[in-house]
């Protein structure tokens, strides 16, 4: 592992530890992201895109997944009767949000003391861990991820939200790396995404205000090698292009958040079910 870049993460909103898994263990996540996207069920297929992510929500599939093992497809993958238009193999764009409790290898991963130390380090005294997913990315079909801040859509007051993440293959400019604005994570909280309260809305969640808009001249492309680990600000602004390339970019991420003098809020879109808490990382 290499050198523990805290003081870039407080510069820039985020860090990259390289080989932060063995190439190994980087393979037995892939297979892992790939075996249950070989497996998604026939049923239920709904699609996934940050570009409107209130309005394409037909039902509480997406709002009742912070337990399950939910799959969301990409945007053009499906007619509106929820058939495949696409190959079934590229047409999944992230499944979650639970993988971290009920997948032994995703479990295995996220709860290593290689996680707990980094952890430790950015401070954490009693982290939980709210949220986790495999992203798919795939080739030509991997839709763009719109700037924004995790923070938007896991709120914690004071704001905890921190995300992990890790490519289980190589992250490029052609397949859609992160892209941050460095710093970015000093400005402040922009919007917030809420479970819609309005029982005349068929939406089932509202943001508070619209997008800022930011100059792309603003953002840093940050390829990663895969088995890197990014650490990711809950404040620092980020985003991804569409894949245009051949190669898919598959990558396992999870959010850590703080519990000890933190509140998680009752409004975030995740929610688990009364008498259920999110897993405490350590
Ligand atoms: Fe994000």
């Amino acid at each position: 592992m290499s050198e523990w870049p805290l003081d870039q993460y407080d510069t820039n909103g985020f860090a990259v530890i390289e080989d932060f898994f063995t190439e190994e263990e980087t393979n037995e996540l892939r297979e892992s992201g790939l075996e249950l996207c070989k497996n998604a069920p026939e049923n239920h297929r709904q699609t996934f895109s940050t570009k409107d992510a209130a309005s394409h929500l037909k039902d509480d599939y997406f709002l009742s997944s912070a337990n399950k093992i939910h799959y969301f497809y990409e945007d053009g993958a499906l007619d509106g009767d929820g058939n495949l238009l696409v190959d079934k193999r590229v047409a999944i764009n992230k499944i979650g949000h639970a993988l971290h409790v009920l997948h032994s290898t995703f479990k295995k991963y996220t709860f290593d003391e290689r996680v707990k130390n980094v952890a430790k380090k950015l401070g954490f005294k009693k982290p939980s861990i709210p949220q986790s997913m495999f992203i798919y990315k795939n080739p030509k079909i991997g839709g763009e991820v719109k700037p924004h801040q995790d923070a938007t859509f896991l709120h914690t007051v004071p704001i905890s939200i921190t995300g992990f993440w890790i490519p289980t293959e190589d992250a490029t400019l052609e397949n859609g790396c992160l892209w941050f604005i460095k710093g970015s994570h000093k400005h402040g909280l922009d919007r917030r995404v809420v479970r819609n309260t309005n029982p005349n809305s068929n939406e089932l969640l509202v943001f508070d205000n619209p997008p800022p808009k930011y100059s792309q001249d603003l953002f840093t492309p940050t390829p990663v090698k895969k088995g890197s680990l990014v650490i990711i600000h809950g404040l620092v602004v980020h985003q991804s292009e569409s894949n245009r390339s051949n190669k898919s970019r598959l990558a396992y991420t999870f959010h850590v958040m703080e519990t000890e003098n933190v509140k998680y809020s009752p409004d975030n879109w995740l929610q688990l079910p009364e008498g259920e808490d999110f897993p405490k990382l350590f």
